[in-house]
């Protein structure tokens, strides 16, 4: 059983408990960060504990750690495990208190942290790509703090599952914006459209690098939201995550994109991320 980190404390995940009062378990009041690892390093490190600072003082959660605390515990968890690639799990809820929905005064966070087994590939992402379902967009107004109240993406996924789709992709007033847990890139007559960084996506770490790798093969990209109507009619359509990385999606509600392959612009983007990890 993997190691894992509890309030200044490192052990066995199974014998980490927190209390139910825990008001992550009460009201979700809690932010987390996820971040890949390749080769036993952690993948931009540095953005995501700067996502995490962010996330934490947009719900005024005082940061439990300083930068080098944080790569320190992120550090040490994946030297005492033998995985390659995989995954760390970071959640800082608001800490145990008697349920009342005002902040407590006198609790301090709660900081877990966990590994996570790097997810099993999947079937025929590479070669076939995937398939995605719209769905509205109910999540509240602030998708870019990176809190654990997941319900709606919850629902999102499982809608999508249902539907025999991998992904939901969330559309809000007909513009197209993000998956139940990845960024969306939609290429729409030759230019690669993203939606911008505000309050109705999460800033994807893995989005940025994505961007990043458009801009250095200079690919024609503008920071916009898509269309639904751009969706239906793309060229190629990709999400991106830090468990997915970039992939390429063949069929939107059941129609496939262009001619439900993936795309050369995928590919190049997708070859460049390889050299990357
Ligand atoms: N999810 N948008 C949403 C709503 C997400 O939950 C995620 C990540 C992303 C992509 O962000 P990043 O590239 O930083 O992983 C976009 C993670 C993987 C999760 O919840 O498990």
């Amino acid at each position: 059983m993997s190691t894992a980190y509890l309030n200044g404390d490192y052990k066995p995940l199974d014998d980490c408990q927190v209390s139910v009062l825990d008001r992550g378990f009460i009201f979700g009041d809690a932010v987390y960060e996820l971040i890949p690892f390749y080769v036993q390093n952690a993948f931009r490190l540095e953005a995501h504990l700067k996502r995490l600072k962010r996330s934490l003082a947009e719900i005024g959660i005082n940061n439990p750690h300083t930068d080098e605390q944080w790569q320190t515990i992120v550090e040490r968890l994946i030297a005492q495990q033998d995985e390659a690639n995989g995954s760390v799990y970071i959640q800082v809820t608001r800490g145990v208190a008697r349920r009342d929905h005002a902040f407590p005064t006198d609790t301090s966070a709660t900081v877990f942290v966990m590994l996570a087994a790097w997810p099993a590939a999947i079937e025929g992402a590479l070669d076939k790509g995937l398939s995605v379902v719209t769905a509205d967009d109910i999540r509240w107004n602030r998708c870019d703090v990176k809190s654990t109240s997941l319900l709606a993406n919850v629902l999102m996924k499982q809608k999508a599952l249902e539907s025999d789709a991998h992904e939901a992709i969330m559309i809000r007033e007909g513009k197209v914006l993000e998956g139940s847990a990845t960024n969306t890139f939609i290429v729409y007559q030759g230019a690669i459209l993203t939606a911008p960084k505000d309050h109705l996506i999460l800033p994807g770490i893995t989005r940025d690098v994505v961007v990043e790798l458009i801009q250095a093969l200079g690919l024609p990209f503008i920071e916009q939201a898509a269309s639904l109507q751009q969706l239906q009619q793309a060229d190629e359509v990709w999400l991106t995550s830090s468990t997915k990385e970039c992939l390429a999606v063949t069929e939107v509600d059941g129609q496939p994109v262009a001619d439900g392959r993936p795309g050369p612009l995928w590919r190049q983007v997708y070859d460049a991320f390889q050299l990357q990890k």
